[in-house]
């Protein structure tokens, strides 16, 4: 959460960092600031409550010279959403200037002895608390900055991504990492620093990724230095980015999340790329080549992962236990790290992150990690933290997700698992050899499944006015549908407000059947499967009592037509795969209704990509 970027090179700073903002609002959007210091030597700090627009709007007529410079936007965590808690913050003789991704958990205890000190804050943010204690060491102990900030980390508790400037110093940026991500870009005599590589792509693909506990000290004209946490100094690992701007740009789509559903046929071809033989009959996944007795030797697999990552790995459990015979757990990491679980060296936990930087998730790997579990990651954000803390792992390939509401990650998530699922069980025996290459067939025909699904998007769009005005919605799904149904109540939630709930079908009658009434509308994702003829039963009783029903049916289905105010039809498929499918009309509704409503679909309100804090 959060975004931060710097830049220091011959440049105007102020475009490059504006540009940056824009590229990491997905990261958090209540609040944005910039810091320049001038040629004349001022350091101007320019801050707004709001999205970036509004930064600039503030900017106009403000000295916004000066080639070096960091800027912020942010997702609020201490201190209400305003200007005043805004990044970059001052110091209290506004030499220094400080923006921060994370959280400084001690941040209370420092205050209160910084201003018994004498020192005065001017906002309710832990961030100020440490550019504060940095200044304080540097004029107390005639420290460098460097020094100091070496020095203030040592005394601060929590996870941190930041940069500070001096304007005393203004050819020099010190960034520090802790559990918060942070790469700089290294240019022809220019560096670039960002929370992810896209704000850096248009000027260079050459970047260091921090590790946790590094320093670096950023001087123009001089090589990137980059230390550990005493100081000790690290060898450079300069990395090349993969990513283009057309994969970060809205491609004639209204919004990113309009883009990214519709881009999801390609998106699991490439995922499935390399993976799947030409034939379409034999999965090959590095991670079981090169670590197959961990794999395959699981006595227990853990999925620990959280929000939409962790409906994927719902269905991941279906996957492994029909197709492994292997007892599998699903986890939310925020609940699994803290309650002392059983984790045993025979166990392998799959940890499931699109970000990859997700705080819960990274210490649920790390308790994990602690007990002698095989850590796999399924994750998309190349050289993100969750991938270089597991022990292997495939990544899903999906290209950058930037709306925050996840669709193409989770489906590039369930085709990873079913992939996963198919290669063990084959190579444990657990299914026949025919239905292996019938399953591992039927993958490779989703794409074309689901580009048929997205052909519905006109039809969901006439649809979703007429439950633009629902208050609340219930989402009804059994076996593998079940986790679609509460992936569809949570897209709906996310970017129209609406109040929703997904729930497995026959659990209606024990409880949430009281909500039932005319102005409930239902969602039964009712496909034709083992249990399709249950899920009729569970149709009737809802309308029994008045609900109106929109049901999801295989195409031609005739029966469900009868009991159903709406029908939409979707291509058959094997039940364990319906959920790449069924999730993309739900996908779309969400949408529309949200677009119907006049809601931010790519930035909801409270919401962040990536949740860097616990
Ligand atoms: C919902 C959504 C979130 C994320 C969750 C985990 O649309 O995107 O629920 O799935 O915050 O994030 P990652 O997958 O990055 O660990």
């Amino acid at each position: 959460m959060c975004g931060i970027v710097g830049y220091i090179g011959a440049k105007q700073a102020y475009p490059i960092l504006i540009k940056g903002l824009r590229r990491l609002e997905y990261r958090g959007y209540d609040s944005a600031g910039v810091a320049m210091i001038s040629q004349r030597g001022a350091l101007n700090v320019y801050k707004t409550k709001g999205k970036v627009d509004n930064l600039t709007d503030y900017c106009t007529d403000k000295d916004v010279s000066g080639s070096i410079g960091i800027a912020h936007t942010r997702w609020a965590t201490h201190g209400e959403p305003s200007a005043r808690n805004a990044h970059p913050h001052y110091s209290q003789s506004h030499n220094l200037a400080i923006i921060h991704n994370g959280i400084i958990e001690n941040y209370a205890d420092i205050k209160a002895k910084l201003q018994e000190k004498g020192v005065a804050f001017a906002s309710d943010t832990d961030t100020e608390v440490l550019v504060q204690l940095v200044e304080y060491i540097m004029s107390n102990r005639s420290l460098t900055l460097l020094e100091a900030v070496q020095t203030a980390l040592f005394q601060v508790i929590g996870a941190y991504a930041i940069a500070i400037i001096d304007k005393r110093e203004p050819t020099q940026i010190i960034v520090a990492r802790k559990q918060s991500p942070l790469v700089v870009g290294i240019g022809e005599s220019e560096f670039f620093i960002a929370s992810d590589a896209s704000p850096i792509i248009d000027y260079t693909d050459k970047v260091v990724y921090l590790e946790d506990g590094n320093i670096a000290v950023i001087r123009l004209g001089e090589e990137l230095k980059v230390m550990g946490i005493h100081g000790e100094e690290q060898e450079l690992k300069v990395k090349k980015v993969d990513l283009n701007l057309g994969q970060i740009e809205k491609g004639g789509y209204e919004h990113f999340m309009l883009k990214e559903i519709f881009e999801q046929p390609e998106c699991l071809t490439n995922c499935m790329r390399g993976r799947i033989n030409v034939e379409g009959n034999q999965v090959t996944l590095s991670a079981l080549i090169d670590h197959h007795q961990q794999l395959l030797g699981a006595k227990r697999i853990v999925i620990v992962a959280c929000g939409t990552s962790w409906h994927a790995g719902l269905i991941g459990k279906q996957l492994i236990e029909s197709l492994c015979r292997i007892p599998c757990e699903v986890e939310y990491a925020s609940e699994f790290r803290y309650r002392n679980p059983v984790v045993s060296k025979d166990d392998v936990v799959i940890a499931i992150s699109q970000s990859g930087e997700t705080a819960d998730t990274l210490a649920a790997i790390q308790l994990a990690k602690e007990q002698g579990a095989f850590i796999y990651g399924i994750c998309n954000a190349i050289g993100s933290s969750i991938p270089r803390a597991t022990d292997t792992g495939t990544y899903i390939h999906v290209g950058p997700e930037i709306g925050v509401a996840s669709t193409k990650a989770f489906t590039g998530q369930v085709t990873v698992l079913s992939m996963l699922a198919l290669c063990m069980a084959n190579k444990l025996g657990t299914i026949s050899i025919e239905r292996y290459r019938q399953m591992v067939s039927e993958l490779t025909c989703i794409p074309k499944k689901m580009e048929q699904a997205l052909q519905a998007n006109e039809e969901i769009k006439h649809l979703a006015r007429i439950f633009t005005y629902a208050k609340n919605c219930l989402y009804l799904g059994r076996g593998y549908n079940y986790p679609v149904a509460l992936e569809g109540a949570l897209k709906l939630k996310e970017i129209s407000y609406i109040h929703a709930e997904g729930y497995p079908a026959a659990e209606m009658k024990h409880g949430p059947i009281a909500l039932i009434d005319s102005e409930m509308p239902v969602f039964v994702i009712a496909t034709r499967d083992r249990l399709y003829e249950k899920v009729i039963s569970n149709i009737q009783e809802v309308r029994a009592r008045g609900g109106r029903v929109t049901a999801l049916i295989t195409e031609g289905d005739e029966q469900i037509k009868q009991y159903a105010d709406h029908v939409i039809e979707l291509p058959d498929t094997l039940e364990c795969f319906q959920p790449l499918i069924a999730s993309i009309p739900l996908q779309l509704l969400a949408y529309h209704i949200a677009v119907c409503k006049g809601k931010d679909v790519d930035r909801p309100r409270n919401l962040a990509k990536s949740v860097t804090v616990e």
